[in-house]
């Protein structure tokens, strides 16, 4: 089995990089970590990776006179370490049309809610905020509108009383952890289709849990 060269993209503490890298380590997973790469050279998640005897780069947004040049770095580097598939795991720089075209169908994000629910920042303030009941993460494709595209995965969590935007973010966490594996062993062993923006074939090609609410 070829394994798809994956790159990881964080931004900070890179929690589900290592719900990834976890799951990669086992040679029967569809996917190898082939590059953990990061805007911010200081990102704690980096450190942690190349710890881990990953293969790392740094890409500092800051450098860059702007968006395209930065992208055109990163891209440079993908196109060297043979990248087959990017995974964006709190990867926090909108990217362009032309980066995202590049990787059309071969890069996903994990997002903090039940999208198409609060897209964009601060969503377990905003969750709160709104009295929703149910909370959670969605795995999906990347496409040029930020947080929208084809849903490969969703996990759902309670809102408790006394829920602080802390305490919900570390629940809804837990779930992005399972999940996220899931979604890229979905994808990259070829078990789901996109048709328009749907995601075919995950319940019956794996665990049915993947988009059944979870209750804890
Ligand atoms: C995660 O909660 C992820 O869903 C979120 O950033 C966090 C990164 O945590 N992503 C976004 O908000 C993207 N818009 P991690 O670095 O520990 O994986």
């Amino acid at each position: 089995m070829r394994r798809l060269r994956t790159a990881i993209l964080i931004s900070g503490r890179g929690t589900n990089m290592d719900a990834l890298v976890t799951a990669a380590r086992d040679k029967e997973f569809p996917a190898e970590i082939a590059l953990v790469m990061s805007n911010r050279p200081d990102a704690p998640g980096l450190a942690r990776a190349k710890a881990m005897g990953l293969a790392t780069a740094a890409v500092d947004h800051k450098i860059h006179a702007g968006r395209e040049e930065f992208e055109r770095s990163m891209q440079i580097l993908l196109e060297t370490y043979r990248i087959d598939f990017i995974c964006l795991a709190g990867f926090m720089r909108l990217l362009t049309p032309w980066f995202i075209g590049a990787w059309s169908g071969r890069m996903l994000n994990i997002h903090p809610a039940l999208l198409p629910s609060y897209r964009g920042l601060h969503t377990h303030e905003r969750a709160l905020a709104e009295g929703v009941k149910i909370h959670g993460c969605t795995v999906h494709f990347v496409v040029p509108q930020m947080d929208e595209g084809p849903i490969v995965a969703q996990a759902a969590v309670p809102v408790l009383d006394d829920d602080t935007p802390e305490s919900l973010g570390a629940r809804v966490l837990k779930q992005e952890h399972r999940i996220y594996p899931l979604a890229l062993g979905l994808v990259a062993s070829g078990a789901v289709r996109v048709e328009g923006n749907r995601v075919l074939g995950a319940v019956a090609a794996n665990d049915r849990a993947l988009t059944a609410p979870t209750v804890i």
